[in-house]
């Protein structure tokens, strides 16, 4: 068994040992099944903290979700919007901010722009830092997406997860989290256009993953066959320049109710949000029976709450 080192940030899903994922799963289930239909300040564990949630970009359920999981632990939290502090208009350096937070709080969740960001902010902060999303991945959406597929199918054991479309910040924590031999088979069905900008971004950021067996540039039925859950993301993300080419391609990617009929009977459909229903996944996908979207979206605070827990 490998021995758990200190949690001290949460800022990637590759930063972890597969028994601290799996430990960290299995009680974010086993809480959220304790302490149904929980109250703020039901549990006393943040009673006195204060955490600082930070957003260069728009947020809806990634600010409430962990909005609410301080307040139900009974700690308090203060959001502060990019354009909010001085660090935006550039009158104040990202190193002074962060030491700035780190007198005022005892945890700091960060969605920022530039996955750098986040580097340099562990550098100076004397307290906890959370990854909220970047540009480059967002593996607390990944953590609640793995919750969900554990609760719908059991386990994680020998089932087969297909992404469809780009390969954006969600998909690159779920290549991490293929990496951490959960259990899981992982298979991406993306451009090879798509795929080309994925590589350019990691490297930036120095991270060499061998996605040769991982990613096909069309969709291959055997694969599709045997799938037990297909995920999704939006075709632009966040900050990123829509190149026509690229949307133009991913159309042949979109999940449609034909491409659910050819994947195992019970496979489920997942997509962190928000989502576009002309774009990516049709609309008889996304609220049909076999969508879990709300379950996912819901198992954000479960899943946040549980890093809470662990962290602060
Ligand atoms: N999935 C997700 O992070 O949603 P928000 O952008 O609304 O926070
Ligand atoms: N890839 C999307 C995820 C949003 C939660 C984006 O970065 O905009």
């Amino acid at each position: 068994m490998q021995r758990a080192h200190i949690m001290k940030n949460f800022i990637d899903i590759k930063d972890f040992t597969t028994e601290e994922i799996n430990v960290l799963l299995n009680s974010a289930i086993e809480n959220k099944n304790k302490n149904k239909n929980q109250n703020l300040g039901s549990e006393e564990i943040l009673s006195g903290k204060n955490l600082i949630l930070f957003f260069e970009k728009n947020s809806t359920r990634t600010r409430l979700s962990f909005d609410l999981a301080v307040k139900q632990l009974s700690g308090s939290s203060i959001i502060l919007n990019g354009s909010d502090i001085h660090l935006s208009s550039g009158k104040e350096s990202l190193s002074d901010t962060i030491k700035t937070f780190s007198l005022y709080s005892d945890g700091v969740i960060m969605r920022v722009n530039n996955h750098q960001t986040i580097l340099d902010t562990l550098e100076v902060s004397n307290v906890p830092v959370i990854n909220g999303l970047s540009n480059l991945s967002h593996p607390c959406q990944c953590m609640a997406g793995l919750m969900t597929i554990i609760e719908e199918k059991g386990s994680l054991e020998n089932l087969n997860i297909t992404w469809f479309g780009p390969i954006t910040n969600v998909a690159h924590s779920w290549i991490e989290a293929h990496s951490k031999n959960l259990g899981f088979k992982f298979s991406i069905f993306s451009p090879n256009r798509s795929r080309d900008l994925y590589l350019s971004k990691i490297s930036e950021y120095k991270e060499n993953l061998n996605l040769e067996s991982i990613v096909h540039d069309q969709i291959d039925d055997e694969i599709l066959s045997t799938t037990d859950v297909i995920m999704t993301d939006t075709w632009q993300s966040m900050g990123e320049e829509t190149d026509e080419h690229v949307i133009k391609e991913l159309d042949d990617f979109r999940v449609t109710k034909s491409i659910m009929s050819k994947a195992k009977k019970d496979c489920i459909f997942m997509h962190c949000l928000p989502a576009n229903r002309v774009q990516e996944v049709e609309e008889s996908v996304i609220d049909g029976e076999n969508s879990r979207i709300w379950e996912e979206a819901s198992n954000r605070l479960h899943v946040q709450k549980q890093i809470l827990r662990r962290l602060i």
